[in-house]
Order: C-alpha cells, then structure tokens, then sequence
C-alpha cells in the first residue's frame, strides 16, 4: 500500500507565499536603506560594450542628463553650462581635452575657441571631421580662470568620462595634454616622454600628444603632433568607421 503525506491544506500555501512576499520585500527594503545609510546613490545600471546603436545612444543621454545635474563638486557653482562631450558615438577616434574653457562653458560644448579651432584643423588633416570623431575633456566643468583641475575634481569627474569611452569604445583615445594623459594613465610622466608612442588606457590605444593651447604658445611643436597623429592615422587605416 502507497503511503500518502497530507497534501497542505490551500491556507497554508497561502500563508506560506505570504512569509515569502514579506521577506523579500524586506531584503528590498533592507538594500535601499543601506544606499541612504553609506550616503551614496544607487549606482546607475552597468554600461553595455559595444551596445548596439539605440542602446549606445540612450545610455549616453541618460549619461549626460547625470552630469547636466551634477553638483559632486564646487564647480557646479561657477559653471555656466556643464561640457558633456561631442561628436559620433561610434567614433574610431576620442579626443580628450583638460577642462572646458570660457567659450566652451558659454556654449557647453567641448573646444570651441581658439585651441578648438586649432583641434579642428588638425582633425581635418587626419581626413576626419569633428562630427566622426568624439571629443570631451577630463573635466566636465569650467574651473574658474582656468586653473588647472584638482586631483579631487578629476577623481570625482572621472566616472563620466570612463563610461563615456566604455560606451563608445572607440579603437584610439588620442590624450590632449599633460592633465588628460596622466589622469587617463596615472601617471606623473611627462607629456613629452609620454608622447609618441602608444600608451593602453583599459585596453584601448591611447596616443598622449600635445594639447592645442600648447601649440598656440609653441608652433614649434606642431610638428611632433603631426607625428603623433600620423600614428594615429596609421592605426585607423582608410576609411575608418564614423
Ligand atoms: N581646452 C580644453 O582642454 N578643453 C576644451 O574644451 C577647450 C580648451
């Protein structure tokens, strides 16, 4: 003879689902408290490498709809507009610049005045323009006078241009300047021993070069930039992808 168990009377299935809602809603509540408890915001979800286009494109405006309200730092008082970055979010090629400057705050876009100017002639000379590439600085904000960019802002601001690059993915990250080549390499190097030679920033080609404003100052020095995106070119091959 088949020994039957008592099959559980509908009751106690209930109270039993019951038990399992609340503890759950419990865990749930548990994790939001413990956000508020380490003062610190949900983060936001991981980035998707290499998402297709209508992924790319949403997480990057949701991206810059974060740092249009960002107040992390004391720059958000003097800024005028936040400088997000511009450009092709398939971009073969990422420029990235210091901090903006008096015309890029006015307008929030990035290297608009005079050493933008320069940057477009030497984007125009690789054969690209500035809406196949994408270009962006270290610092999302204007530092007053232009100062250079404290340690804690660049630490605080990094996040944004991380998931920027991880988003992009682009195959070279071309690093304009000392504060944007030893931010992105972490290191105390200077940007003349820097340049000219492939560094790896998360394992994507970054070339350190001179930063245009340094151009405006030393002319001479366009000639090793020259150099320096030569490689780049070199890298990229004809017809590189925008
Ligand atoms: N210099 C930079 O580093 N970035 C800009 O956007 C403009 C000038």
């Amino acid at each position: 003879m088949t020994k039957s168990f008592p099959s559980p009377s509908s009751d106690a299935i209930r109270n039993d689902l019951l038990s399992l809602v609340k503890s759950v809603r419990g865990q749930v509540l548990d994790a939001d408290r413990l956000y508020v408890a380490v003062d610190c915001k949900r983060p936001s979800p991981a980035p998707k490498i290499k998402s297709d286009g209508r992924d790319r494109a949403e997480a990057f405006h949701a991206l810059s709809l974060e740092a249009a309200k960002c107040r992390q730092c004391p720059l958000a008082q003097t800024r005028k507009n936040v400088v997000f970055g511009a450009g092709s979010l398939s971009a073969q090629v990422v420029f990235v610049g210091e901090a903006p400057g008096a015309d890029e705050d006015e307008q929030g876009l990035p290297f608009v005045g005079k050493a933008g100017q320069l940057l477009t002639n030497i984007i125009t000379a690789m054969g690209l323009t500035r809406k196949e590439v994408y270009i962006c600085n270290i610092l999302k904000c204007r530092p007053p006078g232009n100062r250079t960019p404290l340690p804690e802002e660049i630490r605080l601001c990094e996040a944004f241009l991380k998931r920027q690059l991880s988003l992009i993915a682009p195959q070279i990250i071309c690093a304009l300047g000392s504060v944007a080549a030893k931010a992105l390499l972490r290191t105390e190097t200077p940007i003349s021993a820097l340049r000219g030679r492939f560094q790896l920033y998360e394992g994507i080609k970054l070339m350190p070069t001179y930063h245009p404003a340094y151009l405006l100052r030393n002319p001479s020095a366009k000639k090793q930039v020259w150099e320096d995106v030569q490689l780049i070119m070199k890298e990229i091959g004809p017809g590189g992808r925008s």
